[in-house]
Formats: structure tokens, sequence, C-alpha cells
């Protein structure tokens, strides 16, 4: 947690942005030796309190064991080998373990991820920022890179040799770029996830991603006793519009009769709006400046890709860098973004694919609508499709680069 560690005046890589792309970068290279500075433009209270990813997948579990954090995930976290699609009042269950060869996903929250790796940070008594102010990159196009902020009112330049960009979608490291050195792809969905977490026993041992007439819902949790629930619901919603009431009504009208019933309510310990939004910018590095996680897309969460994408991109840039050290080569740097990107994209359109499945689109009666019907149809029918299902929600492997 924060931690007075003195603010150097220079440092080998700057990560601006203490969110688990941020955190696990600056862990991973402390483990091979790299100094970081983490600049970080929240408190770290305010970082844990944004309740967000649940699902980890393997390849996270193993980042998270090398960096050293993996140790209350494995006593706390929950594997899953499964998850349930509801459709239409329907239970069906998707064997993740049968169909990918015995790979699984744990259930674990990112708020607790990310506990993990301030602890171990401020363990380590590495340098981190919170509550910076003004934050600006430097120099990344001509080779002599700094960030500047101002901390306790006072103005700092720190010199590096690489800016990590870990600051998420509004950070300020991608609009540093000159806009005609990027190209950026983008869609925005005409509705957003309503969520509401609970003290209270998740309904099922499982996830149930639900489709009915009247929209999305999700059943998820982060423990035994604490649940997580989604409704789509219309963008111009207003949380405040929600009474815990009324969202737990609309949740039991979208569920299975079974699900219904066994449903155990209680009141909202947070309660929060997110639009849904597919994002890529290209090519996530620009000089001596690299983009991770957020900072470079952004996938809309039904396949809960988000953080497990920050984490992939992370590994990859943590290796070129200690490549770079080590070996001096610059090989893995240069092949970052292509590198990242394309596994970025599979996440993409599978994230893409499970939404415009899953959600009601008010534009797409008729036509669009039988084709969800069809495809769902196909999805319970064949497992072949419910393989392709399950690969992608466990996590295609790091080296599936083309
Ligand atoms: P972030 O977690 O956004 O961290 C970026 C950090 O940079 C933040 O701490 C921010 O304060 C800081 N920062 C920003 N600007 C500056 C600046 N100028 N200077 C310094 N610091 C700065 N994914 C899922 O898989 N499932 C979900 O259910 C899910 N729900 C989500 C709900 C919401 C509301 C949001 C926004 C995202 C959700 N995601 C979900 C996505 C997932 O949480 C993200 O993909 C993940 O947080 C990405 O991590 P990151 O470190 O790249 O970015
Ligand atoms: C959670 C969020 C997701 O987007 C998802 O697909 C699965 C779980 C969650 O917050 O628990």
């Amino acid at each position: 947690m924060p931690h007075s560690t003195p603010i150097p005046s220079r440092t080998q890589v700057a990560i601006i942005g203490a969110g688990p792309a941020g955190l696990l970068l600056g862990q991973l290279l402390h483990c091979a030796g790299i100094d970081t500075l983490i600049v970080e433009r929240q408190s770290a209270e305010h970082v844990l309190g944004r309740i967000r990813a649940g699902v980890i997948e393997q390849t996270t579990a193993d980042a998270l064991d090398r960096a050293g954090v993996g140790a209350r995930m494995h006593r706390e976290g929950l594997p899953h080998d499964g998850v349930e699609l509801c459709v239409d009042g329907q239970r069906h269950r998707i064997d993740l373990v049968g169909l990918t060869g015995g790979k699984r996903v744990v259930v674990y929250g990112q708020t607790e991820v990310t506990r993990d790796l301030m602890d171990a940070r401020a363990a380590a008594k590495l340098p981190t920022v919170y509550e910076a102010q003004e934050v600006s990159i430097h120099g990344f196009e001509s080779g002599k890179p700094f960030v500047r902020f101002r901390s306790n009112g006072e103005l700092h330049d720190v010199a590096c040799d690489f800016i990590a960009g870990c600051d998420g979608f509004h950070g300020v490291c991608r609009p540093s770029i000159p806009a005609s050195a990027l190209h950026t792809f983008e869609r925005v969905y005409p509705f957003g996830w309503l969520g509401v977490l609970v003290d209270a026993p998740p309904v099922s041992d499982e996830l149930i991603y639900v489709r009915s007439p009247r929209g999305f819902a999700l059943c998820s949790m982060r423990s035994r006793t604490r649940s997580r629930y989604y409704l789509q619901c219309p963008l111009n919603n207003k949380v405040e519009q929600w009474s815990d009431v009324a969202f737990w009504d609309e949740l039991r009208r979208r569920l299975d009769p079974q699900a219904a019933a066994d449903l155990v309510t209680g009141p909202s310990i947070e309660k929060s709006i997110a639009p849904l939004r597919s994002f890529v910018s290209e090519p996530m590095r620009f000089g001596k400046l690299f983009l991770a996680g957020d900072a470079a897309h952004i996938v809309p969460p039904t396949g809960a890709k988000g953080l497990n994408l920050a984490a992939s991109d992370v590994l990859l840039l943590a290796d070129a860098m200690i490549e770079h050290y080590d070996e001096h080569s610059d090989a893995g740097l240069d092949h970052y973004s292509a590198h990242a990107l394309a596994r970025v994209w599979k996440a993409e359109r599978f994230s893409w694919w499970l939404t415009s499945l899953m959600h009601n689109f008010p534009e797409n009666a008729g036509f669009g609508e039988r084709m969800q019907e069809a495809e769902l149809a196909y999805l319970m029918g064949s497992r072949a499709a419910q393989q392709v299902l399950a690969e992608n929600y466990v996590g295609l492997p790091m080296d599936a680069r083309r």
C-alpha cells in the first residue's frame, strides 16, 4: 500500500498508471532487477475501490506466479471448470475442462489482484507516486524520454530509458502520440452493463451468461459469500434510477425459473454502469513509448478478456525489456506491437462475437434476432462450436501469433 520511498530523478522504466497492467509490469521488471517508477493520478484507495473484472485465465495466473504474487489467488481464488449459458430460460453447460483438454479459469477479483501487486511493491520498497498531478510524458520520440508530474505541490522530472503507457483508456500516453501516427478502430454498443456487488452466496457454483428477451444478464461471483451480477441496460440509464429492489426484480425476470427461485439477494455494496466498447489503437509503440492494456485497446466485458489482455501485453513487454537489458537485443521491443496486436485482435473478435450473440440490439429485431437464435441453436448442438467458445474463453496460448 502507499509508502514513501523517495522519488528518483532517473529510472530505467517509467510506468504511467497503477492499474493491473502497470503494477504487474513493475513487479515482473523488479524480479529481473530492472528499476521502475510508477506514477498514478489517483490514490491507492481509489484504485482499489473500482470493481471491475473477475475471471483470470491460466496465462494471467502464471504471470502473477512469475511476479511472486500468486499465493493468495491460489488460496482464495475459485477454479471454474465450466460456465453456463442460459438462453430463453434454459441452461446449457459449457464444459471448459473437457473441451480444452484440461484448461480452466479462476474467479478472483481484479481488486484482489491489484491489492496483491500493491502489497508486493510496497514490501520491496519500490517507488510509486499516487495522487500525481499534471502528469505528462516527453522526449519519447527523440530518444531522451522523461516524465513530468507534480506531487505534494512539487514538480518532478524523471529521466528514463523507456515509458510504459499503462494508464487506461482515458490516460495521457496514447493522446501524447501524434494522431497521424495512430490508426484507431472503434465500435460503441448501444447499451451498458449495470453491475451490483452483494454480500450473498452466488446463485450457482458456475457463472451464468443469460440471453433473454428482456436483455443480457450475468451471474458472477467474487467468493462463496460475495456475488457480482450484471444487467444489460439502456445507455441513458443512471445508477440512481435503479433501486436494489428494481435490480433484483429485473434480474429474476431474465433468469431461468430455478435460478430465479435460488437467487439470494441483499443490499448492494456497489452499483455502477459501464458502457460497452470495442477499441484498438495501432501501433502500440511510438519511439521509446510502449502502450499496454486499456491504454491501447478496450473490449466489451462479455468475454472477460480486458484484464487478461492487459496481463498478456505486459508479459510480452516485460520479456522484451528484459531482453534489451540482459542480452542487448531490441528484437523483442521491435516486435512488441505486432506480437501483442495479433493476440489483441483475436480477443477483440471473441468479445465482439459473444457480445453480439448474447445481447438485445434495439435496432436488430427481425433478421438479426433470427441469426442470434440460429447461432445459439447451432452452438448448443455442436461440440465443435462449443470447443471454439471454450478455447477462447479460457484464453488462447501466448504463442498464438497468427
Ligand atoms: P486500468 O485498470 O484502467 O488502469 C489504468 C490506471 O492508470 C488507473 O489506475 C488510472 O487511474 C491511471 N491513470 C489514468 N490516467 C492517468 C494519468 N494521466 N496519469 C497517471 N495515471 C493515470 N474487464 C473484464 O474482463 N471484466 C469486467 O467485468 C470488466 N468490467 C469493467 C468495468 C469498468 C467500469 C471498466 C472501466 C473496465 C472493466 N473491465 C472489465 C476491463 C478491465 O477492468 C480492464 O481491462 C483492466 O482494468 C485493464 O487494466 P489496465 O491496467 O490496462 O487499465
Ligand atoms: C465478470 C465480468 C465479466 O465481464 C465476465 O465476463 C465474467 C465475470 C465479473 O465481474 O465477475
